[in-house]
């Protein structure tokens, strides 16, 4: 198939237009390089070789895409383009919904005046907010309530992609699928790819980065949580068994249609079970600093995956944190400085 990846610089993205690549699709990868990195396409590029394509743009630059889309005879769009730090989303909102809103509504434009109609959008557990107790796990029913603009932007997308699959006038009707991950970690297996993010925020890399010796502690933000342990449990999906959820969920677009499915392994772990997982995994030493709670951190954040499972016969095949830690700990090692 002839498929087009926006962000297919970023963490996400990259995986997903390897594993495309590895499946013998043709992919043209979309990324302002903002984020993304050109090393990512390079390495893109000699796995896939003529079937590979980079073109470096913005997602507002609709005309562009539209080419890139012409030009490629694109039959599938995979949009991984978004800008997706919580605490940033706070201070810089309009950047949020310029990107992740706009962002969207102009790839969608480029879609429509290429003639393509199936795309599969990256959503957000985010788009949840703070569910209450008894909405955990979160299923996909729960009510989408988002406390930051990074959450609202993502929703935004989500409302506009149901919108217009359901336009009664449109000849030819959008198939869409929007996936809500939790949280997304872990490396490439065979080490290709990696995570590489300016600025790190999140908790398994920066833990990495402790055993590494580039940052003397980790804090932890808080550990006066309703949880087992006092700190946060979230639910971390191997970024191959995400990405094998777009694939599964490609067969599942339908003319007139939008699905969404959470992709999460179905369990939580705490920041302090993390923590013991990364000591494990590396044997180095990583020190922990009691810090004050993050704002805007819900308690527990988990996913009820049956749905994926049942609709998708999707399963995680990484649900040990060891392994997930593992596959992440091997890129540090032999990149200690990302992609640079
Ligand atoms: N944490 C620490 N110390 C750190 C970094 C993180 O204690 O230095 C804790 C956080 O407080 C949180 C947990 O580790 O409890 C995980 O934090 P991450 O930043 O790794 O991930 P988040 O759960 O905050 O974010 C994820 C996704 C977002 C998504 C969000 C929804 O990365 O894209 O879930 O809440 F929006």
């Amino acid at each position: 198939m002839q498929i087009l990846v926006t962000g297919g610089c970023g963490f996400i993205g990259s995986h997903a237009a390897l594993r495309l690549l590895d499946e013998g699709h043709s992919v043209t990868v979309v990324d302002n390089l903002f984020r993304g990195h050109r090393a990512a396409a390079d390495r893109l590029s000699e796995v896939g070789g003529a079937r590979f394509r980079f073109v470096e743009a913005d997602i507002l630059d609709t005309a562009t895409l539209a080419r890139a889309m012409r030009e490629q005879g694109t039959e599938l769009v995979v949009h991984f383009a978004a800008l997706a730090y919580v605490g940033e989303s706070v201070e810089k909102p309009r950047d949020y919904f310029r990107t992740n809103t706009a962002g969207g509504l102009s790839l969608l434009d480029a879609m429509s005046s290429a003639g393509v109609r199936r795309i599969v959008f990256s959503s957000t557990c985010a788009t949840y907010g703070e569910p209450e107790e008894r909405f955990i796990p979160i299923a996909e029913s729960t009510p989408q309530q988002p406390i930051n603009p990074y959450g609202r932007s993502k929703l935004q997308f989500e409302e506009i992609l149901r919108a217009e699959v359901g336009n009664p006038k449109d000849p030819s009707p959008l198939a869409a699928v929007a996936l809500r991950y939790f949280n997304v970690a872990g490396c490439d297996p065979d080490g290709r790819l990696g995570e590489d993010h300016r600025p790190e925020t999140h908790l398994i890399p920066i833990c990495l980065e402790v055993a590494l010796g580039k940052r003397p502690h980790l804090t932890i933000f808080g550990d006066d949580y309703a949880t087992p342990d006092g700190t946060c449990v979230r639910d971390y999906v191997h970024v191959t068994d995400l990405v094998d959820a777009h694939i599964a969920a490609f067969r599942q677009l339908e003319p007139g249609v939008y699905k969404r499915w959470n992709v999460g392994i179905g369990r939580g772990y705490s920041v302090r079970e993390v923590v013991e997982s990364v000591r494990r995994v590396t044997g180095r030493p990583l020190p922990v600093v009691m810090g004050t709670r993050r704002a805007g951190d819900p308690a527990t954040l988990y996913a009820d995956a049956s749905a994926i499972r049942r609709d998708l016969g999707w399963q995680a095949r990484f649900t040990d944190l060891d392994e997930i830690v593992a596959t992440a700990w091997r890129w540090y090692q032999a990149h200690p400085n990302g992609y640079r």
